[in-house]
Parts: structure tokens; sequence; C-alpha cells
């Protein structure tokens, strides 16, 4: 059991039929329940038919709505042949782990016809999340919207006439499946995807996809509520709307200060709402597109291609949803407010002008001490190539990627019920470097090629419970330095600080934004930069900490992050539901 109090605590619970106080369990909430059939669908796009992995038979799926504080029950049944999981992506999952769908961290894969209901409470946040599968790459059709509606008004004007998601997407022309497998198996970089998606629609700057172009229609005057999510497997994207400001006002369900901007970069993981106000005088097309491409830091080869969609002005009210009508006849320009793609300046610049609210309601509880720093750095890493194998990676090795030069290795059993059963010596162990293993100028000049081997294991940091913790994510430029969107489960984060080049302990500290910082659950590590991170470790559980590039998470850019249970009752894990599937 995972630590003698809370064990204790259970048994009492269970004898004495004692209450357990917690918000889990108020009463006031009102339940929520959806049904998600995991299952094939016939999709074509750019001319490709193929069958891609759904959810109840929708590219992309269902939205989830919800109000704040409501108990949400996702009743999940796997019709394929394959494994499957479900996450919750920001969704913090107050003492309720089992329902946060990390593939062999919080539960054992959800196999062919069975049934996994998950059974989570909305606490404390409000606005745009999103779900996706998190079992291999089946993200890349297996996700949709999570809104949580707020009881109390929205902290900015004006009023909002009309709110939906932009969820970004990319699409490939192969299985997907065989494209990670692939990549496994010779060591190489993935397949590129052809094409990138607008609410599943490519546009019309791909071959054979002018009639899969969104088309959003809207009035003249009117103040919308744009739910951007980037469910892109691999890209981090720009996105601007031609001749429209975009005002931010809240990030991974959290409210910021507004600010208004030409455009955003939204990394895969991160959700962004955005304001935008229709007072533009149309042509005779009443047109408008809207464009993403990516923000490209890698070497490695890419999708250089960008999606448009459009809005369409109309005078008299009709509210559409996803249309699939006609764009407007070629040739299309992109908006010239659409950063180029290697603007770092831009996708700098954008970062640090996210603050938090920190109002009275909205308060920003960053932690002004800290107990405990960790250093970690993120590398790509070559691996040699096994005896008697061939290696399509650079130099004919094996790509690899780590943090402090650890690559993650999925255990058998989940790492929370190997937690929670006290089974640790078996599935993993509790000695994660919490410092760089070799000390070296992490951003020099020249890329690191040399001894650039990895170490797998399956390993954590384990934390008390509330404990102030800093994590310190450092690029390297081991094969090349890259932006890496960093993603924690289970707790939110505030960045406190970011900067290019090696993070200073004694200097850098001294710059940290106490009183405001942006408040997330996914980080852009600047490119040969750092970011420094504060997290109040208040959710007991297992909690995966990874790169939300799919390659990455694949080749190991990934580690476990325990809190212990704490000394009250609603400081510990709940007991694993009934249904939770076995291995
Ligand atoms: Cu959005 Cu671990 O995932």
């Amino acid at each position: 059991m995972e630590s003698s109090y809370c064990q204790l605590l259970l048994i009492a619970v269970l004898i004495l039929a004692l209450p357990v106080s917690s918000s889990s369990f108020s009463s006031s909430f009102t339940t929520k329940r959806f049904h998600f059939s995991v299952e094939w669908n016939t999709v074509t796009r750019l001319c490709h038919r193929k069958e891609v992995l759904t959810v109840n038979g929708k590219y992309p799926g269902p939205t989830i709505a919800v109000n704040e504080g409501d108990n949400v029950q996702v009743i999940v049944t796997n019709r394929v042949a394959t494994n499957t999981t479900i996450h919750w992506h920001g969704v913090r999952q107050l003492r309720t782990g089992w329902a946060d769908g990390p593939a062999y961290i919080t539960q054992c894969p959800i196999g062919r016809g069975k049934t996994y209901t998950y059974n989570f409470t909305v606490v404390d946040q409000r606005g745009t999340l999103w779900w996706h599968a998190h079992f291999a790459w089946q993200r890349a059709s297996v996700y949709g919207a999570f809104i949580i509606y707020p009881n109390t008004p929205f902290p900015f004007s004006p009023p909002i006439h009309s709110h939906f998601p932009i969820i970004f997407g990319e699409w490939w022309n192969r299985d997907v499946e065989v494209v990670e497998r692939e990549m496994m198996l010779y060591g190489g970089g993935p397949n590129s995807s052809d094409a990138y998606t607008i609410n599943g629609l490519p546009g019309p700057l791909y071959p054979c996809s002018t009639t899969d172009t969104f088309i959003k229609t809207v009035e003249a005057g009117k103040t919308y509520l744009l739910r951007i999510i980037n469910a892109a497997l691999n890209d981090e994207l720009f996105f601007a709307v031609a001749n429209h400001n975009l005002t931010v006002v809240e990030i991974d369900a959290v409210y910021t200060k507004p600010f208004t901007t030409s455009a955003i970069m939204i990394t895969p993981g991160q959700t962004t709402n955005v304001l935008l106000t229709t007072d533009q005088i149309p042509d005779s097309t009443a047109m408008f597109a809207m464009a993403a491409r990516p923000y490209l830091t890698s070497v490695f080869p890419f999708d250089n291609s960008t999606t448009i969609g459009f809005f369409k002005y109309k005078t008299t009210s009709k509210n559409t949803k996803f249309e699939r009508n006609k764009p407007p006849m070629p040739p299309y320009t992109l908006p010239n407010n659409l950063p180029a793609m290697e603007d770092t300046p831009f996708a700098t610049n954008f970062s640090n002008n996210l603050r938090s609210l920190a109002s009275k309601a909205y308060p920003c509880n960053v932690p002004q001490k800290i107990d405990k720093r960790v250093v970690m750095t993120i590398s790509l890493n070559l691996q040699d190539c096994p005896f008697n194998q061939t290696c399509q990676g650079y130099l004919g090795k094996r790509f690899y990627a780590s943090m402090n030069n650890q690559s993650f290795v999925r255990p058998s059993l989940s790492i929370l019920e190997s937690h929670y059963r006290n089974l640790k010596s078996t599935e993993f162990s509790s000695d994660f470097p919490e410092k760089p293993p070799y000390v070296f100028n992490y951003t020099g000049v020249d890329p690191v090629t040399e001894n650039m081997n990895t170490e797998f294991g399956t390993k954590v940091v384990e934390v008390a419970f509330g404990t102030r913790l800093e994590i310190v994510l450092q690029d390297t430029n081991f094969l090349n330095p890259e932006n890496h969107p960093i993603h924690v489960h289970g707790h939110n984060f505030f960045i406190v600080g970011r900067g290019f080049g090696n993070f200073d302990v004694v200097k850098d500290p001294k710059g940290y934004n106490l009183v405001d910082p942006p408040e997330r659950n996914t980080v852009a590590v600047p490119m040969g930069g750092w970011a420094a991170l504060r997290i109040n470790a208040d959710n007991p559980g297992v909690w995966f900490i990874h790169c939300h590039l799919e390659e990455h998470t694949s080749w190991g850019l990934a580690m476990g992050f325990i809190v212990k249970g704490g000394k009250e009752p609603s400081q510990c894990l709940l007991p694993p539901p009934s249904d939770l599937p076995p291995c």
C-alpha cells in the first residue's frame, strides 16, 4: 500500500464505514455520463481512404462539455483488437489517478472487448482542455475537446456571442501504427505527416482537399471565443487569422491577463482560449483565412505544410457548426500576420507575454519558497546499433531521447498499482537522478554527436505530500537543440522563469516571476534554453512527465513522478475502482 497512514485509514474506512470526505465525494455534484466506443471507421482525406481509429466513429472525436465541480464518468468500451486507454489532458485528477489514463503509468490498457469507466471530479478548473488516447500513437486520431464551463461569469469582456473548438491535428495517408512501428524497429526518424488539419479538415492547400475545408460562419460585429487545442502528434504550431487580432484570455484552463496578439504559438498538449472580434470589412467573398503551420526548431524531416480554413462573415444570424462548404476560389494567400516557420523571436515574445490573471477570485498560488529543486536535461540520443542489426538513425545508429540521460521504459504493470501495492523493487525504482549525470556546456554552439548513448530504466522522482518542488528543464545540444513541450500529469505548474543558454542556479532564480507567472500543464522549453517550473505537489499518486512530441515520448523522453500520501484522510489516494483493467 502506498503509505502506511493512507493504508490504515482505508482499512478504518472499510471497517467502520467512515465517510470519506473529499471534493471527489462532495454532496452537491452533478454526475455527467458519457459513452465512448473505441472503433475503426473509414475516413478519406487527400483522396486517401483508410481505416482510422475513432471514438464513436467520429474524427476528430466528440466534445465533452461539463460544469466546474461536476463528477464525470466516461464509460469507455474498446471494440478493436488493439489495446487502448484515454487520458483527460490537463484534468487534475485529485486523488483519482486511476482515471488519468497513460498506459502502464496509472492503469493497464483496456483490452479488446473490455470496458473501463473513467470516474473523476473536475475541481477548481474552468476553460478548455482536451482528451486523447494515451496508448502508442493512437492519439493521432483519437482526440477531442474537453470543455469546462465556469460557475462564475468570465473575468473578461466583451460578452461572448458564441464559442467553438479549433483543434489542430495531423493526418497521415499511411497507417499511423505502421509509421510508429517502423520508427521503433529501425531507429530512424518517423515519416512526417501528410497534412495538418483544423477540426479534422486539411483545407484547400493540399491535393484533393478543397471540400475538406473548415469554414465557420460568423456574424459581423461580434466577439467569439475560440478554444484552440494543439492535438498534433509531433509539431508545435503558429496560428493566425487574416486581418484579425486575437486576445488571449486563458491557457490550459487557467485565466490569463488578457493580451492582444497578431498570432499565437501553441505546442502539442497546450490549449489557448482567444477572443476574436469580427470587426473587419469583408471583400466580395466575405471570407478571412485562418492558418496554422509549424514552428520549426528541429533538424529532423518534418511536415512543412500549412492548413487553412475560413471565417465567413454573414449578416443575418444563423449559427452553423463545422461546415464543409466551398472555400473561395484559389489562389489562396496566407494571413500576412502568420509567423515564419523559424520565428523563434515571435515564439519567445509570445510566451513572455503570458501571465496568470492573479486576481482575488483567481489567485496565482505560486510557491514562494521551495523544498526541493530538481534539474533535468532534455536530450536526443544516438544509441550504438545492436550487433547484427541495421539502424536508420544518424551515423547508422538509433535515435532515443532522455531526461538526465534516462530513457523511460514502460513497466509491465502500471506504476500506480505497483506503488499502491508496494511492489516497488520489481517494477520501478525511486532513484531518478535529480541532477544531470554529467556536467557540460549543455547549450554550446557545436551539436554533441559523440558518446550519446543513454541508459534505460523505469525510474521515478518521489516526493512527500505538500512538497514545494522546482523542476528546471534544461535543453541540450545533443544532436541538436530543440523546443520541447514538456507535460506534467496530475498537477499544474507555474513557469517562473525561462531563458536561453544554460540555467545558472545563482543568477537565474533572481529573475523569477513569483507574482503572476503563467500556470499550465505543458511548457515549451526554449530551444537551447531552460524553463523553471514550480509545483505544489498536493495530489497523491503516480504521474507521468513527458515530452508531448509523440516521437520523443516513444524514444524515452519521459519519467515518473510520485507524490506520497499525506497525513489527512483527504490527502490519500483513493482505492482503485473495481473495474480497473488487469494487465
Ligand atoms: Cu496529453 Cu501524457 O498526455
